[in-house]
């Protein structure tokens, strides 16, 4: 395998991610059978995870998607970029966002804040990754996480730097 210049290391190989993912796949399959949920993707980071994941969910669902921006480069530009009119119709819904990693908390307890404005039936948020040691919303958790790491910034698996590394199949640690 060719590993770009840019990667230090691989954090998690496609093998340890395809195995999380149909674990948590297994949990929602579960939880959700029957109720038709709306898998929301956060786009752009969450979209290869989303897309594995929704395929790992064995009952009847329906996908929306919503964006937000918050990075340049490997710093967090500290606004949150999401338009409220954009996201689906989730009324009385049960709803499951896709998110790909949370770091301050700052992106999804926006969007939470957001969609519960929306009345769904339920939200559960599940992410890819989580590094709770760079919290800054205190106390918020993901319903589901599939790996937590340190402080470090990681590319690979739909996560970029500068819109680069989304392809790689593994998720690796970015040499800045
Ligand atoms: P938060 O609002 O600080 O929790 O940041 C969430 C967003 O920042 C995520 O959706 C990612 O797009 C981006 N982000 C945070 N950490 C990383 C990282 O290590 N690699 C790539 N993107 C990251």
């Amino acid at each position: 395998m060719c590993i770009p210049e840019k990667i230090e290391k691989i954090l998690f190989t496609e093998e340890q991610i395809k195995e999380k993912v149909a674990l948590l796949g297994g949990e929602l399959t579960k939880e959700y059978g029957g109720k038709n949920p709306l898998f929301v993707c956060i786009l752009k980071g969450a979209v290869v995870f989303f897309s594995d994941l929704i395929r790992a969910v064995k009952c009847p669902l329906e996908v929306g998607f919503f964006r937000t921006s918050s990075y340049v480069g490997t710093d967090s530009s500290g606004g949150v970029n999401a338009d409220e009119r954009e996201i689906p119709d989730i009324e009385g819904r049960d709803v499951v966002i896709v998110e790909d990693i949370i770091d301050t908390a700052r992106t999804l307890s926006k969007v939470k804040e957001m969609f519960l404005r929306h009345d769904p039936r339920s939200l559960r948020i599940v992410c890819l990754l989580d590094k709770p040691s760079r919290r800054e919303v205190e106390n918020f958790t993901a319903d589901n996480s599939c790996f937590e790491i340190e402080d470090l910034f990681v590319v690979g698996y739909g996560l970029d730097c500068d819109q680069q590394f989304r392809n790689l199949p593994y998720i690796g640690v970015y040499k800045a």
